[in-house]
Protein backbone atom coordinates (compact mmCIF):
# COMPACT_ATOMS: atom_id res chain seq x y z
CA UNK A 1 0.00 0.00 0.00
CA UNK A 2 1.43 3.10 -0.72
CA UNK A 3 1.49 6.44 1.44
CA UNK A 4 -1.19 8.33 -0.54
CA UNK A 5 -2.94 5.96 -0.04
CA UNK A 6 -3.10 5.22 3.51
CA UNK A 7 -3.18 8.78 4.40
CA UNK A 8 -6.00 9.04 2.32
CA UNK A 9 -9.70 10.28 3.78
CA UNK A 10 -13.02 9.41 2.74
CA UNK A 11 -13.65 11.24 -0.51
CA UNK A 12 -10.29 12.12 -1.22
CA UNK A 13 -8.89 11.58 -4.21
CA UNK A 14 -9.52 7.93 -5.77
CA UNK A 15 -6.62 8.54 -8.66
CA UNK A 16 -5.84 6.84 -11.35
CA UNK A 17 -8.72 4.23 -10.87
CA UNK A 18 -11.12 6.86 -11.12
CA UNK A 19 -9.87 8.14 -14.49
CA UNK A 20 -9.80 4.79 -15.66
CA UNK A 21 -13.20 4.05 -15.01
CA UNK A 22 -14.95 7.23 -16.63
CA UNK A 23 -13.70 8.09 -20.04
CA UNK A 24 -12.75 12.10 -19.92
CA UNK A 25 -16.24 13.92 -22.07
CA UNK A 26 -15.82 13.93 -25.77
CA UNK A 27 -15.65 17.83 -26.46
CA UNK A 28 -17.25 16.72 -29.53
CA UNK A 29 -20.58 15.46 -27.53
CA UNK A 30 -22.79 19.03 -28.08
CA UNK A 31 -25.68 17.78 -25.80
CA UNK A 32 -23.51 16.79 -22.80
CA UNK A 33 -25.71 20.19 -20.65
CA UNK A 34 -28.69 19.19 -21.59
CA UNK A 35 -28.99 16.43 -18.67
CA UNK A 36 -26.12 16.67 -16.95
CA UNK A 37 -25.86 16.46 -13.33
CA UNK A 38 -23.85 19.67 -11.91
CA UNK A 39 -22.45 19.95 -8.41
CA UNK A 40 -22.18 23.09 -6.78
CA UNK A 41 -19.07 23.89 -4.90
CA UNK A 42 -18.74 26.99 -2.78
CA UNK A 43 -15.20 27.21 -2.70
CA UNK A 44 -14.66 28.78 0.58
CA UNK A 45 -16.86 26.14 2.34
CA UNK A 46 -15.78 23.00 0.76
CA UNK A 47 -12.27 21.63 1.85
CA UNK A 48 -9.49 23.69 2.81
CA UNK A 49 -5.79 22.12 1.72
CA UNK A 50 -3.81 25.18 3.51
CA UNK A 51 -5.34 24.93 6.72
CA UNK A 52 -6.13 28.79 7.48
CA UNK A 53 -9.98 27.83 7.96
CA UNK A 54 -10.82 28.83 4.44
CA UNK A 55 -11.89 26.58 1.78
CA UNK A 56 -9.29 26.79 -1.34
CA UNK A 57 -8.49 25.53 -5.02
CA UNK A 58 -5.72 23.07 -3.63
CA UNK A 59 -8.91 21.25 -1.00
CA UNK A 60 -11.47 20.98 -4.51
CA UNK A 61 -8.14 19.00 -6.48
CA UNK A 62 -8.44 16.35 -3.21
CA UNK A 63 -11.39 16.11 -3.34
CA UNK A 64 -12.20 15.24 -6.90
CA UNK A 65 -12.47 11.81 -6.65
CA UNK A 66 -15.41 12.49 -4.27
CA UNK A 67 -17.15 14.11 -7.03
CA UNK A 68 -16.29 11.66 -9.66
CA UNK A 69 -17.80 8.86 -7.06
CA UNK A 70 -20.94 10.94 -6.69
CA UNK A 71 -21.73 10.57 -10.11
CA UNK A 72 -21.17 14.32 -11.30
CA UNK A 73 -20.88 15.60 -14.46
CA UNK A 74 -19.37 19.05 -13.83
CA UNK A 75 -18.66 21.47 -11.24
CA UNK A 76 -20.02 25.13 -10.59
CA UNK A 77 -17.77 27.10 -8.58
CA UNK A 78 -19.16 30.10 -7.03
CA UNK A 79 -16.75 33.31 -7.59
CA UNK A 80 -13.22 32.79 -7.27
CA UNK A 81 -11.57 35.68 -7.61
CA UNK A 82 -9.92 38.59 -5.89
CA UNK A 83 -12.94 40.11 -3.90
CA UNK A 84 -12.50 42.34 -0.40
CA UNK A 85 -15.82 39.62 0.02
CA UNK A 86 -18.20 41.89 1.19
CA UNK A 87 -21.00 39.59 -0.73
CA UNK A 88 -19.25 36.17 -0.49
CA UNK A 89 -17.15 37.11 -3.54
CA UNK A 90 -19.95 38.66 -5.43
CA UNK A 91 -18.08 41.59 -5.84
CA UNK A 92 -15.48 41.18 -8.31
CA UNK A 93 -12.16 43.17 -8.05
CA UNK A 94 -10.36 41.34 -11.12
CA UNK A 95 -11.95 39.17 -13.49
CA UNK A 96 -9.31 37.35 -14.75
CA UNK A 97 -7.43 35.87 -12.02
CA UNK A 98 -8.25 33.51 -8.25
CA UNK A 99 -8.27 35.32 -5.24
CA UNK A 100 -4.95 34.30 -3.13
CA UNK A 101 -7.27 33.03 -0.08
CA UNK A 102 -8.16 30.33 -2.65
CA UNK A 103 -4.86 29.50 -4.62
CA UNK A 104 -3.67 30.45 -8.18
CA UNK A 105 -4.37 30.72 -11.71
CA UNK A 106 -1.96 28.31 -12.56
CA UNK A 107 -3.88 26.12 -9.51
CA UNK A 108 -7.29 26.66 -11.66
CA UNK A 109 -6.00 25.58 -14.80
CA UNK A 110 -4.50 22.60 -13.09
CA UNK A 111 -8.04 21.75 -11.40
CA UNK A 112 -9.75 22.12 -15.02
CA UNK A 113 -7.89 19.57 -16.32
CA UNK A 114 -8.03 17.17 -13.88
CA UNK A 115 -11.33 17.61 -13.43
CA UNK A 116 -11.62 16.80 -17.15
CA UNK A 117 -9.82 13.90 -16.80
CA UNK A 118 -12.01 12.62 -14.54
CA UNK A 119 -14.93 13.04 -16.58
CA UNK A 120 -16.02 16.51 -15.01
CA UNK A 121 -16.74 19.77 -16.55
CA UNK A 122 -16.03 22.63 -15.07
CA UNK A 123 -18.33 25.82 -14.96
CA UNK A 124 -17.35 29.32 -13.35
CA UNK A 125 -19.58 32.08 -11.78
CA UNK A 126 -19.39 35.27 -13.72
CA UNK A 127 -20.64 38.79 -12.48
CA UNK A 128 -21.85 41.20 -14.96
CA UNK A 129 -24.22 43.52 -13.18
CA UNK A 130 -21.70 45.07 -10.12
CA UNK A 131 -18.39 45.20 -9.68
CA UNK A 132 -16.50 45.68 -6.55
CA UNK A 133 -16.04 49.22 -5.08
CA UNK A 134 -12.37 48.29 -5.08
CA UNK A 135 -12.25 47.60 -8.87
CA UNK A 136 -9.51 49.99 -10.75
CA UNK A 137 -12.74 51.06 -12.92
CA UNK A 138 -14.88 51.85 -9.97
CA UNK A 139 -11.71 53.57 -8.43
CA UNK A 140 -10.70 55.33 -11.52
CA UNK A 141 -14.18 56.57 -11.69
CA UNK A 142 -14.51 58.08 -8.41
CA UNK A 143 -10.60 59.55 -8.60
CA UNK A 144 -12.04 61.16 -11.95
CA UNK A 145 -14.63 63.31 -10.50
CA UNK A 146 -18.15 64.47 -12.10
CA UNK A 147 -18.81 64.50 -15.94
CA UNK A 148 -15.53 61.88 -16.58
CA UNK A 149 -15.31 59.22 -19.04
CA UNK A 150 -14.48 56.84 -16.36
CA UNK A 151 -17.93 57.45 -14.70
CA UNK A 152 -20.06 57.10 -17.70
CA UNK A 153 -18.89 52.88 -16.89
CA UNK A 154 -21.02 52.96 -14.28
CA UNK A 155 -24.82 54.33 -12.82
CA UNK A 156 -23.29 58.17 -11.37
CA UNK A 157 -26.31 60.58 -11.00
CA UNK A 158 -26.27 64.24 -9.41
CA UNK A 159 -29.08 63.99 -6.32
CA UNK A 160 -32.42 65.54 -6.38
CA UNK A 161 -32.90 69.13 -4.94
CA UNK A 162 -31.53 72.16 -4.48
CA UNK A 163 -28.14 70.57 -2.27
CA UNK A 164 -28.42 67.60 -4.71
CA UNK A 165 -28.97 65.29 -1.40
CA UNK A 166 -32.14 63.82 -2.28
CA UNK A 167 -31.67 60.05 -3.68
CA UNK A 168 -32.17 59.38 -7.57
CA UNK A 169 -34.51 57.27 -7.30
CA UNK A 170 -36.53 55.18 -4.56
CA UNK A 171 -35.62 51.53 -6.11
CA UNK A 172 -35.17 48.72 -3.50
CA UNK A 173 -31.96 46.75 -3.16
CA UNK A 174 -32.30 43.04 -3.10
CA UNK A 175 -30.39 43.28 0.03
CA UNK A 176 -33.54 45.79 1.15
CA UNK A 177 -32.30 49.68 2.07
CA UNK A 178 -31.22 51.95 -0.46
CA UNK A 179 -29.39 51.51 -4.00
CA UNK A 180 -27.94 54.58 -4.37
CA UNK A 181 -24.87 56.26 -2.38
CA UNK A 182 -23.66 59.69 -2.23
CA UNK A 183 -19.79 60.40 -3.36
CA UNK A 184 -17.11 62.80 -1.84
CA UNK A 185 -15.52 64.68 -4.37
CA UNK A 186 -12.07 64.95 -4.86
CA UNK A 187 -12.40 68.07 -3.09
CA UNK A 188 -13.73 67.05 0.00
CA UNK A 189 -17.23 68.64 -1.27
CA UNK A 190 -20.53 65.82 -1.42
CA UNK A 191 -20.86 64.87 -4.68
CA UNK A 192 -22.95 62.48 -6.68
CA UNK A 193 -24.83 59.26 -6.31
CA UNK A 194 -23.83 56.17 -7.46
CA UNK A 195 -26.40 53.06 -8.14
CA UNK A 196 -25.75 49.52 -6.45
CA UNK A 197 -28.80 46.88 -6.77
CA UNK A 198 -26.92 44.99 -3.86
CA UNK A 199 -24.36 46.65 -1.14
CA UNK A 200 -22.46 49.63 -1.54
CA UNK A 201 -19.33 47.74 -2.14
CA UNK A 202 -20.48 45.99 -5.48
CA UNK A 203 -21.91 49.51 -7.94
CA UNK A 204 -23.99 48.22 -10.84
CA UNK A 205 -22.49 48.89 -14.23
CA UNK A 206 -23.54 51.15 -17.08
CA UNK A 207 -24.48 48.23 -19.97
CA UNK A 208 -25.47 50.96 -22.41
CA UNK A 209 -21.19 51.74 -22.45
CA UNK A 210 -19.29 49.48 -25.21
CA UNK A 211 -16.51 49.10 -22.64
CA UNK A 212 -18.80 47.12 -20.39
CA UNK A 213 -19.83 44.97 -23.02
CA UNK A 214 -16.50 44.46 -24.55
CA UNK A 215 -14.50 43.71 -21.40
CA UNK A 216 -17.44 40.93 -20.54
CA UNK A 217 -17.04 39.30 -23.62
CA UNK A 218 -13.34 39.15 -23.31
CA UNK A 219 -13.39 37.90 -19.90
CA UNK A 220 -15.81 35.06 -21.63
CA UNK A 221 -13.19 34.35 -23.72
CA UNK A 222 -10.43 34.66 -21.13
CA UNK A 223 -12.11 31.81 -19.18
CA UNK A 224 -13.24 29.72 -22.26
CA UNK A 225 -9.52 29.97 -23.90
CA UNK A 226 -8.57 28.25 -20.34
CA UNK A 227 -10.50 25.34 -20.91
CA UNK A 228 -14.14 26.09 -18.86
CA UNK A 229 -17.37 24.66 -20.73
CA UNK A 230 -19.80 27.41 -19.13
CA UNK A 231 -20.54 30.35 -17.04
CA UNK A 232 -23.62 30.44 -14.36
CA UNK A 233 -24.60 34.48 -15.02
CA UNK A 234 -25.06 36.13 -12.35
CA UNK A 235 -28.19 38.48 -11.58
CA UNK A 236 -28.43 37.98 -15.14
CA UNK A 237 -31.91 39.90 -15.69
CA UNK A 238 -30.69 43.04 -13.49
CA UNK A 239 -27.93 44.42 -16.21
CA UNK A 240 -30.13 46.85 -18.15
CA UNK A 241 -31.67 49.90 -16.03
CA UNK A 242 -34.04 52.64 -18.01
CA UNK A 243 -31.99 55.55 -18.01
CA UNK A 244 -34.83 57.70 -17.46
CA UNK A 245 -35.04 56.49 -13.95
CA UNK A 246 -38.43 56.47 -13.47
CA UNK A 247 -39.75 54.82 -9.67
CA UNK A 248 -40.85 51.41 -10.21
CA UNK A 249 -44.58 51.46 -11.46
CA UNK A 250 -44.45 54.81 -13.39
CA UNK A 251 -44.25 53.13 -16.57
CA UNK A 252 -46.41 49.83 -17.23
CA UNK A 253 -46.32 46.50 -19.14
CA UNK A 254 -43.95 43.52 -19.80
CA UNK A 255 -40.33 44.62 -20.18
CA UNK A 256 -41.11 48.30 -18.61
CA UNK A 257 -39.48 47.71 -15.24
CA UNK A 258 -36.71 50.18 -14.58
CA UNK A 259 -34.27 47.38 -13.63
CA UNK A 260 -35.42 43.88 -14.22
CA UNK A 261 -35.63 41.85 -17.42
CA UNK A 262 -35.68 44.64 -19.71
CA UNK A 263 -35.97 43.57 -23.47
CA UNK A 264 -32.98 44.68 -23.85
CA UNK A 265 -31.31 42.47 -22.25
CA UNK A 266 -31.44 39.57 -24.68
CA UNK A 267 -29.07 41.59 -26.90
CA UNK A 268 -26.80 41.31 -24.59
CA UNK A 269 -26.91 37.41 -24.36
CA UNK A 270 -27.46 36.66 -27.96
CA UNK A 271 -23.82 38.40 -28.19
CA UNK A 272 -22.42 36.38 -25.09
CA UNK A 273 -24.22 33.39 -27.41
CA UNK A 274 -21.85 33.94 -30.14
CA UNK A 275 -19.21 34.17 -28.06
CA UNK A 276 -19.68 30.85 -26.48
CA UNK A 277 -20.44 28.79 -30.06
CA UNK A 278 -17.11 30.38 -31.41
CA UNK A 279 -15.59 27.37 -28.97
CA UNK A 280 -15.91 23.80 -29.90
CA UNK A 281 -17.95 21.42 -27.38
CA UNK A 282 -20.69 23.51 -26.36
CA UNK A 283 -19.80 26.28 -23.62
CA UNK A 284 -22.98 26.68 -22.13
CA UNK A 285 -24.66 29.89 -20.67
CA UNK A 286 -26.90 29.10 -17.62
CA UNK A 287 -28.91 32.34 -16.23
CA UNK A 288 -29.75 33.25 -12.72
CA UNK A 289 -33.04 34.41 -14.07
CA UNK A 290 -35.63 35.38 -11.24
CA UNK A 291 -38.11 36.31 -13.22
CA UNK A 292 -42.02 35.18 -12.01
CA UNK A 293 -43.56 35.26 -15.66
CA UNK A 294 -42.56 31.57 -17.07
CA UNK A 295 -42.78 32.82 -20.28
CA UNK A 296 -40.48 35.73 -19.93
CA UNK A 297 -38.43 33.64 -18.28
CA UNK A 298 -38.29 31.37 -21.06
CA UNK A 299 -37.70 33.53 -23.61
CA UNK A 300 -33.62 33.75 -22.21
CA UNK A 301 -33.91 30.13 -23.21
CA UNK A 302 -34.34 30.72 -27.16
CA UNK A 303 -32.32 29.01 -29.30
CA UNK A 304 -29.83 32.23 -29.71
CA UNK A 305 -29.35 33.37 -26.28
CA UNK A 306 -28.62 31.10 -22.76
CA UNK A 307 -28.43 27.40 -23.09
CA UNK A 308 -30.41 26.99 -19.62
CA UNK A 309 -31.86 29.07 -16.52
CA UNK A 310 -31.81 28.03 -12.54
CA UNK A 311 -35.59 26.92 -12.34
CA UNK A 312 -36.30 28.88 -8.94
CA UNK A 313 -40.22 28.36 -9.51
CA UNK A 314 -39.90 24.60 -8.33
CA UNK A 315 -37.61 25.46 -5.32
CA UNK A 316 -39.80 28.27 -3.69
CA UNK A 317 -42.57 25.87 -3.76
CA UNK A 318 -44.72 24.66 -0.72
CA UNK A 319 -44.17 20.45 -0.15
CA UNK A 320 -46.91 18.75 -1.82
CA UNK A 321 -47.77 16.43 -4.52
CA UNK A 322 -50.35 19.70 -6.36
CA UNK A 323 -47.73 21.88 -5.91
CA UNK A 324 -44.84 20.35 -7.11
CA UNK A 325 -46.65 18.76 -10.04
CA UNK A 326 -48.23 22.37 -11.22
CA UNK A 327 -44.63 23.86 -10.94
CA UNK A 328 -43.05 20.50 -13.28
CA UNK A 329 -46.03 20.72 -15.82
CA UNK A 330 -45.57 24.76 -16.49
CA UNK A 331 -42.14 24.42 -16.18
CA UNK A 332 -41.61 21.46 -19.00
CA UNK A 333 -44.78 23.63 -21.13
CA UNK A 334 -43.03 26.64 -20.94
CA UNK A 335 -39.37 25.33 -22.22
CA UNK A 336 -40.85 22.91 -25.04
CA UNK A 337 -41.59 25.88 -27.56
CA UNK A 338 -37.99 27.41 -27.17
CA UNK A 339 -36.50 23.62 -26.99
CA UNK A 340 -34.36 24.19 -23.90
CA UNK A 341 -34.33 21.77 -21.01
CA UNK A 342 -35.39 22.43 -17.73
CA UNK A 343 -33.03 22.50 -14.84
CA UNK A 344 -34.03 21.00 -11.30
CA UNK A 345 -32.84 23.16 -8.22
CA UNK A 346 -33.40 22.06 -4.85
CA UNK A 347 -31.22 24.72 -3.20
CA UNK A 348 -28.30 26.61 -3.55
CA UNK A 349 -25.82 29.48 -1.73
CA UNK A 350 -28.65 31.62 -1.19
CA UNK A 351 -31.36 29.82 0.08
CA UNK A 352 -32.08 27.19 2.86
CA UNK A 353 -30.82 24.07 3.22
CA UNK A 354 -34.10 22.17 2.15
CA UNK A 355 -33.58 19.63 4.96
CA UNK A 356 -34.64 22.59 7.32
CA UNK A 357 -36.93 24.27 4.77
CA UNK A 358 -39.02 20.87 4.24
CA UNK A 359 -39.29 20.12 8.03
CA UNK A 360 -40.86 23.42 8.48
CA UNK A 361 -45.26 24.24 8.55
CA UNK A 362 -44.74 26.73 5.97
CA UNK A 363 -42.26 24.92 3.50
CA UNK A 364 -42.20 27.11 0.91
CA UNK A 365 -39.28 29.74 0.30
CA UNK A 366 -39.33 33.65 0.05
CA UNK A 367 -36.23 35.50 0.93
CA UNK A 368 -37.64 38.29 2.62
CA UNK A 369 -39.76 35.55 4.99
CA UNK A 370 -36.50 34.18 6.19
CA UNK A 371 -36.02 35.09 10.51
CA UNK A 372 -34.75 33.19 13.30
CA UNK A 373 -36.08 30.65 15.74
CA UNK A 374 -38.88 29.27 13.41
CA UNK A 375 -39.25 25.63 14.17
CA UNK A 376 -38.46 23.04 12.30
CA UNK A 377 -39.02 19.10 12.56
CA UNK A 378 -35.45 17.96 11.64
CA UNK A 379 -36.11 13.83 10.87
CA UNK A 380 -39.41 14.90 8.54
CA UNK A 381 -37.16 16.91 6.82
CA UNK A 382 -34.64 14.58 6.35
CA UNK A 383 -37.09 12.25 4.65
CA UNK A 384 -38.83 15.05 2.33
CA UNK A 385 -35.48 16.37 1.26
CA UNK A 386 -34.44 12.50 0.75
CA UNK A 387 -37.87 12.11 -1.47
CA UNK A 388 -37.59 15.52 -3.73
CA UNK A 389 -33.64 14.62 -4.47
CA UNK A 390 -35.09 11.60 -5.78
CA UNK A 391 -38.08 13.62 -7.67
CA UNK A 392 -35.51 16.22 -9.38
CA UNK A 393 -33.11 13.55 -10.19
CA UNK A 394 -35.74 11.46 -12.74
CA UNK A 395 -37.12 14.54 -13.79
CA UNK A 396 -35.86 15.56 -17.80
CA UNK A 397 -33.51 18.04 -17.77
CA UNK A 398 -30.13 19.21 -15.51
CA UNK A 399 -29.89 19.29 -12.24
CA UNK A 400 -27.92 21.02 -9.89
CA UNK A 401 -26.66 19.87 -6.52
CA UNK A 402 -25.30 21.93 -4.11
CA UNK A 403 -22.51 20.72 -2.16
CA UNK A 404 -23.12 19.45 1.57
CA UNK A 405 -27.13 18.34 0.31
CA UNK A 406 -26.01 15.04 -0.70
CA UNK A 407 -24.96 14.49 2.98
CA UNK A 408 -28.39 15.90 4.07
CA UNK A 409 -26.65 19.15 6.35
CA UNK A 410 -29.83 21.02 7.64
CA UNK A 411 -29.05 24.89 7.43
CA UNK A 412 -27.39 25.74 10.59
CA UNK A 413 -29.47 28.38 12.55
CA UNK A 414 -27.29 28.91 15.52
CA UNK A 415 -24.59 30.84 14.78
CA UNK A 416 -22.47 33.41 16.56
CA UNK A 417 -24.36 36.95 15.46
CA UNK A 418 -20.54 38.57 15.92
CA UNK A 419 -19.09 35.95 12.70
CA UNK A 420 -22.37 36.37 10.72
CA UNK A 421 -20.66 38.09 7.30
CA UNK A 422 -23.67 38.02 4.67
CA UNK A 423 -24.82 41.39 4.31
CA UNK A 424 -28.22 40.23 3.98
CA UNK A 425 -28.73 39.69 7.04
CA UNK A 426 -26.78 43.19 8.40
CA UNK A 427 -28.69 45.13 6.19
CA UNK A 428 -31.76 43.79 7.48
CA UNK A 429 -30.86 45.13 11.05
CA UNK A 430 -30.19 41.56 12.50
CA UNK A 431 -33.76 40.48 11.45
CA UNK A 432 -33.05 38.28 8.80
CA UNK A 433 -30.81 35.47 9.85
CA UNK A 434 -28.73 35.55 6.26
CA UNK A 435 -27.34 33.02 4.16
CA UNK A 436 -24.47 31.98 5.97
CA UNK A 437 -26.59 29.32 7.70
CA UNK A 438 -26.27 27.31 4.38
CA UNK A 439 -22.38 27.60 4.02
CA UNK A 440 -20.92 26.72 6.74
CA UNK A 441 -18.01 23.95 5.98
CA UNK A 442 -18.52 20.71 4.94
CA UNK A 443 -17.70 17.30 7.19
CA UNK A 444 -15.75 15.30 5.81
CA UNK A 445 -14.22 13.31 8.72
CA UNK A 446 -14.04 12.49 12.54
CA UNK A 447 -15.66 13.45 15.48
CA UNK A 448 -14.79 16.68 15.90
CA UNK A 449 -14.22 20.00 13.93
CA UNK A 450 -13.22 20.99 11.87
CA UNK A 451 -13.98 17.13 10.78
CA UNK A 452 -11.63 17.24 7.85
CA UNK A 453 -12.43 20.27 6.21
CA UNK A 454 -9.08 21.19 7.36
CA UNK A 455 -6.33 19.71 9.22
CA UNK A 456 -7.24 18.56 12.92
CA UNK A 457 -6.24 21.74 14.84
CA UNK A 458 -7.40 24.20 12.51
CA UNK A 459 -10.75 26.22 13.19
CA UNK A 460 -13.06 26.75 9.82
CA UNK A 461 -14.02 30.12 9.08
CA UNK A 462 -17.76 29.67 10.41
CA UNK A 463 -18.11 27.00 13.34
CA UNK A 464 -19.67 23.57 12.48
CA UNK A 465 -22.08 22.07 14.65
CA UNK A 466 -21.01 19.37 16.87
CA UNK A 467 -23.52 17.34 15.89
CA UNK A 468 -21.95 17.06 12.55
CA UNK A 469 -19.70 14.24 13.25
CA UNK A 470 -22.99 11.75 12.61
CA UNK A 471 -23.17 13.66 8.49
CA UNK A 472 -18.94 13.62 7.47
CA UNK A 473 -18.80 11.48 4.49
CA UNK A 474 -16.60 8.99 6.38
CA UNK A 475 -19.84 8.04 8.25
CA UNK A 476 -22.28 7.74 5.38
CA UNK A 477 -19.81 5.97 3.65
CA UNK A 478 -20.65 3.20 6.05
CA UNK A 479 -23.86 3.60 5.81
CA UNK A 480 -26.08 2.02 3.09
CA UNK A 481 -28.89 3.89 4.55
CA UNK A 482 -27.20 7.02 4.18
CA UNK A 483 -28.21 10.58 2.07
CA UNK A 484 -24.75 10.18 0.93
CA UNK A 485 -25.23 6.54 -1.07
CA UNK A 486 -28.82 7.79 -1.64
CA UNK A 487 -27.60 9.96 -3.82
CA UNK A 488 -24.70 8.12 -4.73
CA UNK A 489 -27.53 5.47 -6.44
CA UNK A 490 -29.70 7.96 -7.55
CA UNK A 491 -27.28 9.67 -10.00
CA UNK A 492 -25.60 5.89 -11.01
CA UNK A 493 -29.28 4.75 -11.85
CA UNK A 494 -30.25 7.77 -14.06
CA UNK A 495 -26.84 7.80 -15.82
CA UNK A 496 -27.23 3.68 -16.53
CA UNK A 497 -31.23 3.71 -17.24
CA UNK A 498 -31.65 4.81 -20.81
CA UNK A 499 -35.23 6.26 -20.04
CA UNK A 500 -33.52 9.04 -17.39
CA UNK A 501 -31.63 10.72 -20.60
CA UNK A 502 -34.27 12.26 -22.35
CA UNK A 503 -37.41 10.18 -22.17
CA UNK A 504 -40.20 12.41 -22.01
CA UNK A 505 -42.13 12.60 -19.13
CA UNK A 506 -46.08 11.46 -18.59
CA UNK A 507 -48.14 11.85 -15.83
CA UNK A 508 -49.65 8.75 -13.82
CA UNK A 509 -52.39 9.33 -12.86
CA UNK A 510 -53.64 6.46 -11.19
CA UNK A 511 -50.54 5.01 -10.23
CA UNK A 512 -51.92 4.86 -6.57
CA UNK A 513 -55.90 5.11 -6.93
CA UNK A 514 -57.33 7.40 -4.84
CA UNK A 515 -54.41 8.23 -2.98
CA UNK A 516 -54.26 11.78 -2.12
CA UNK A 517 -51.36 14.02 -2.31
CA UNK A 518 -49.24 11.34 -4.32
CA UNK A 519 -47.48 12.32 -7.80
CA UNK A 520 -46.39 9.98 -10.00
CA UNK A 521 -44.76 9.99 -13.39
CA UNK A 522 -43.41 7.61 -16.28
CA UNK A 523 -40.20 8.39 -18.37
CA UNK A 524 -40.41 5.90 -21.77
CA UNK A 525 -42.63 2.77 -20.95
CA UNK A 526 -39.92 0.98 -18.03
CA UNK A 527 -38.97 3.61 -15.72
CA UNK A 528 -41.60 5.06 -13.17
CA UNK A 529 -41.01 7.66 -9.86
CA UNK A 530 -43.81 7.69 -7.40
CA UNK A 531 -43.69 10.35 -4.21
CA UNK A 532 -46.29 10.00 -1.53
CA UNK A 533 -46.22 13.83 0.09
CA UNK A 534 -48.99 12.81 1.98
CA UNK A 535 -49.14 11.59 5.46
CA UNK A 536 -50.54 8.36 5.17
CA UNK A 537 -48.59 5.09 3.33
CA UNK A 538 -49.72 3.91 0.01
CA UNK A 539 -49.61 1.38 -1.44
CA UNK A 540 -46.57 0.81 -3.98
CA UNK A 541 -47.40 0.44 -7.68
CA UNK A 542 -46.79 -3.12 -9.13
CA UNK A 543 -43.12 -3.20 -10.06
CA UNK A 544 -39.67 -3.78 -9.33
CA UNK A 545 -38.34 -0.97 -6.77
CA UNK A 546 -34.95 0.28 -8.20
CA UNK A 547 -34.52 3.10 -5.78
CA UNK A 548 -36.42 3.97 -2.67
CA UNK A 549 -35.73 7.12 -0.50
CA UNK A 550 -36.89 5.45 2.94
CA UNK A 551 -37.18 1.74 3.47
CA UNK A 552 -39.92 -0.06 2.09
CA UNK A 553 -42.28 -2.75 2.68
CA UNK A 554 -45.12 -3.28 0.03
CA UNK A 555 -46.13 0.19 0.43
CA UNK A 556 -44.79 3.62 0.41
CA UNK A 557 -44.22 5.49 3.91
CA UNK A 558 -45.12 9.15 4.30
CA UNK A 559 -42.51 11.72 3.11
CA UNK A 560 -41.02 9.21 0.66
CA UNK A 561 -40.32 8.31 -3.03
CA UNK A 562 -39.71 5.63 -5.10
CA UNK A 563 -37.92 4.81 -8.32
CA UNK A 564 -39.51 1.36 -10.56
CA UNK A 565 -39.05 -0.64 -13.15
CA UNK A 566 -42.33 -1.35 -14.94
CA UNK A 567 -42.87 -4.59 -16.25
CA UNK A 568 -46.55 -3.31 -18.02
CA UNK A 569 -46.51 -0.31 -19.14
CA UNK A 570 -49.24 2.04 -17.27
CA UNK A 571 -52.48 2.69 -19.42
CA UNK A 572 -53.38 5.85 -17.61
CA UNK A 573 -51.10 8.68 -18.30
CA UNK A 574 -51.22 12.22 -19.07
CA UNK A 575 -48.58 13.36 -21.54
CA UNK A 576 -46.34 16.65 -20.67
CA UNK A 577 -45.87 18.80 -23.56
CA UNK A 578 -41.64 17.88 -23.01
CA UNK A 579 -38.30 19.50 -24.79
CA UNK A 580 -37.26 16.23 -25.82
CA UNK A 581 -35.81 17.10 -29.28
CA UNK A 582 -32.35 17.56 -28.79
CA UNK A 583 -31.16 20.95 -29.95
CA UNK A 584 -27.33 21.06 -30.98
C1 LIG B 1 -26.89 36.21 -6.72
C2 LIG B 1 -25.89 35.39 -5.97
O1 LIG B 1 -26.26 34.03 -6.00
C3 LIG B 1 -25.82 35.95 -4.58
O2 LIG B 1 -25.07 35.14 -3.72
C4 LIG B 1 -25.29 37.35 -4.65
O3 LIG B 1 -25.33 37.92 -3.36
C5 LIG B 1 -26.11 38.22 -5.60
N1 LIG B 1 -26.43 37.55 -6.83
C6 LIG B 1 -25.36 39.49 -5.94
O4 LIG B 1 -24.26 39.20 -6.75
Amino acid sequence: MDSDVLTRQPGENAGADAVASRPAPSTADPLWWRSAVIYQVYVRSFADGNGDGTGDLAGVRTRLGYLKDLGVDAIWFNPWYPSPMADGGYDVEDYRDIHPQFGTLAEAEALIAEALALGIRTIIDVVPNHISEQHPWFQAALAAGPGSPDRERFWFHPGTGENGDGIPTHWVSSFQGETWTRTTNPDGTPGEWYLHMFTPEQPDLNWNHPDVRREHEEILRFWFDRGVAGVRIDSAALLIKDPDLPEVGEKEGPGQHPTEDRDELHDVYRSWRAVADAYPGTRVLVGEIWVPDIDRFTAYLRPDEMHTAFNFDFLARPWGAASFRDSISQTLAAHAPVGAPSTWVLSNHDVTRPVTRYGREDTAFAFLKKRFGVPTDPELGRDRARAAALLVAALPGSLYIYQGDELGLPEVEDLPRDLIEDPMHYRSGGIDPGRDGCRVPLPWSGDEAPFGFGAAGTRAWLPQPAAWSALTVETQEADPRSTLLLYRSALRLRRELIELADAPLAWWDDAVPGARDVLAFRRGDGFACVLNAGEDPVALPPGEVLLTSTEVDGSLPPNSAAWLRLQTPPVSTTNTPESSAPRG
